[in-house]
């Protein structure tokens, strides 16, 4: 039995958005995802990903559920399995082995520690390797005080002195080699992977040393040199300098391609700068930084791989609620660079004038056309006018509209009108594509109801029930009112019997309710109603005025209806045909 508490863990760790991303091509629309249905065979997207609920519903097939069920389905695995597949991917113990595991982080994070103390000790040391490096970072225009803040250092330059160092502080080979300092070579002796590089530590954001960068003083090839992923650092996961960011008042931060940029700028007191260490920025880190900013400035290199790396990252904020913009460094290659070349109040001047994401593609677009011709302010106004019906505001759209007429020199009237057809063509799309879902989920809404009643009242019993079901899972607060009114066998659905025990059984162990708390109390089938139910809901507002007109129907309805759980069908049906014949003759 996997305890309750790591099972949320699991689910916490694994966003349904990122798991499901990675099978299915998955589009942004309003605050959800939609994309082909990995389940069944189809040509237009009726699949949809519900990041607030943490849950998917197919209005194709109905296959539907939280991020473990589709983790089940799409691998054909167990819950255990697919619970463990899981917690592999977030980078979490298993729950068994915790404590074996457990003490080797530790260890390995007890050799990290130790290291970055050796390879700072030998930066500052009495030596010609020490003054060289020493050297290195002065010429880099960083002051003492910050080679103290990052802990930065030295390692010298041979294959034993920083093992060596390790192994008098009592860590074995198993340990050592497991903290990626350490390599076995092909005649079986232990070597230091980081020699005659200056050091950068990676810290996590409880301040342990999770990893390592290490850069050559020259100009020689790889230029850095990191800590490969171990037990404690994984890379998609880890932000340089975010333990020290976090401590700044302001909410509005800097990402940057390198150790050097952060560096430089934390030195220039911007405090907040911080960058993905040795990769490409991950969705992970994007939702890492979300705990910390309100809006992300993107600070990249000037060089075409940088401008490359803007347009991904753009991509990847556009489905965070982090407000992004872009600045451009011109005249220099990065950021570090430019605040040598032109200090820190043209830098701040820059970060005040940057561009929203917006903004930022319109330049772009800009650059492919040349506007002294009529054909290129054509094409520009074109293709800019597909960027300008996009999700924007509207006082955006007349900001950018207004911007575009200067730019092309075209009356303002006339970019005005052909905006506002392309948003009524847009429009006309979208009303479709409403149409259609509303279509299909009329379909996938049929409730089935266990009798061929062809009542439309036990329909509209058992409609209240799902609808009560997704209030309580939308909003715990109405779990105690609920309960206060219902008995769960008192309801005449069998699933939503079983799905109410289960949001009681949750709340009395005061266990958030969604689909993952649920999903091992109730068959699967359960489950995936309930995130059929909870698609259907999930523009609705459930206020507790329609949560109590849903148990006044309930109520007054079955007002023996603990006896008609334990009816049979028959006996059930001509029940509810004897309440609706009653009603009638009111
Ligand atoms: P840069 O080459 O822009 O690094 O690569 P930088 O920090 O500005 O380095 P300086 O100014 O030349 O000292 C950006 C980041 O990419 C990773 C490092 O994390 C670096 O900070 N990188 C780069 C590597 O991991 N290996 C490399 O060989 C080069
Ligand atoms: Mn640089």
């Amino acid at each position: 039995m996997i305890p309750q508490e790591y099972i949320q863990e699991v689910v916490a760790r694994n966003d349904i958005t990122d798991v499901i991303g990675s099978y299915v091509q998955l589009r942004h629309r309003g605050r959800t995802h939609t994309g082909l249905c990995p389940f069944h065979s189809e040509k237009t997207p009726s699949f949809v990903v519900y990041p607030e609920t943490q849950s998917y519903y197919c209005f194709g097939c109905g296959a539907g559920g939280d991020v473990i069920t589709f983790i089940r389905t799409m691998n054909n695995l167990g819950y255990v399995e697919a619970v463990k597949f899981l917690a592999a991917r977030a980078g979490m113990p298993l729950p068994d082995e915790d404590d074996k595991a457990g003490k080797l982080r530790s260890r390995i994070l007890e050799i990290n520690k130790q290291a970055a103390r050796f390879f700072y000790q030998c930066l500052n040391a009495n030596n010609e390797q020490a003054s060289a490096a020493r050297a290195y970072w002065r010429r880099r225009g960083l002051s003492d005080g910050t080679i103290r803040r990052f802990g930065l250092g030295w390692a010298p330059d041979d294959f034993r002195s920083t093992l060596n160092w390790l192994r008098e502080r009592g860590f074995n080979e198993e340990e050592l080699l497991a903290s990626g300092l350490v390599k076995r070579s092909e005649k079986g002796n232990l070597y230091n992977i980081f020699r005659g590089r200056v050091m950068t530590p990676i810290f996590d954001l409880r301040g342990n040393v999770i990893a390592f960068g290490g850069r050559v003083l020259g100009d020689e090839k790889p230029k850095y040199i990191n800590s490969p992923e171990t037990p404690v650092y994984k890379k998609s996961r880890a932000m340089f300098a975010l333990n020290l960011a976090k401590k700044s008042p302001s909410r509005r931060y800097i990402l940057c391609e390198g150790y050097m940029d952060v560096i430089s700028l934390h030195q220039a007191g911007f405090d907040t700068a911080v960058a993905a260490c040795g990769t490409a920025l991950t969705g992970e880190q994007v939702k890492l930084l979300e705990n910390y900013a309100d809006e992300v400035v993107l600070c990249y290199d000037s060089d075409e791989a940088g401008q490359k790396a803007t347009a991904r990252s753009l991509e990847l904020f556009s489905h965070s609620p982090i407000k992004v913009s872009v600045l451009t460094v011109t005249g220099a290659k990065d950021p570090d660079e430019f605040i040598k070349k032109f200090g820190k109040n043209r830098f701040e001047m820059l970060l005040n004038g940057t561009h929203n994401a917006l903004e930022y593609k319109l330049g772009k677009l800009k650059d492919n056309y040349d506007l002294a011709t009529d054909a290129g302010r054509v094409g520009y106004i074109q293709d800019a006018i597909r960027l300008l019906t996009g999700h924007i505001t509207p006082t955006e759209r007349e900001v950018y509209a207004g911007r575009l007429a200067q730019e092309t020199n075209v009356s303002k009237a006339s970019i005005q009108s052909q905006l506002d057809a392309a948003l009524r063509q847009a429009d006309r799309r979208e009303d479709r594509r409403r149409q259609k879902e509303l279509l299909n989920q009329g379909t996938a809404a049929q409730i089935k109801v266990p009798y061929s009643l062809g009542g439309e009242k036990a329909l509209g019993i058992a409609n209240a029930e799902q609808q009560l079901l997704a209030a309580m899972l939308k909003n715990a607060d109405f779990i105690p009112l609920v309960r206060s009114r219902i008995q769960p066998d008192k309801l005449l659905l069998p699933d939503m019997q079983q799905a109410c025990q289960a949001v009681f059984n949750c709340y009395d162990r005061g266990v958030t309710a969604e689909l993952a708390t649920l999903a091992p109390e109730v068959t699967p089938e359960t489950l995936s109603l309930l995130s059929a139910i909870l698609a259907r809901n999930h523009d609705v507002a459930i206020t507790r005025q329609d949560v109590e007109m849903y148990l006044d129907r309930i109520e007054q309805s079955f007002p023996k209806s603990a006896q008609a759980a334990q009816m049979s069908p028959e006996e059930l049906e001509a029940y509810i045909r004897s309440l609706r014949d009653k009603k009638m003759k009111k």
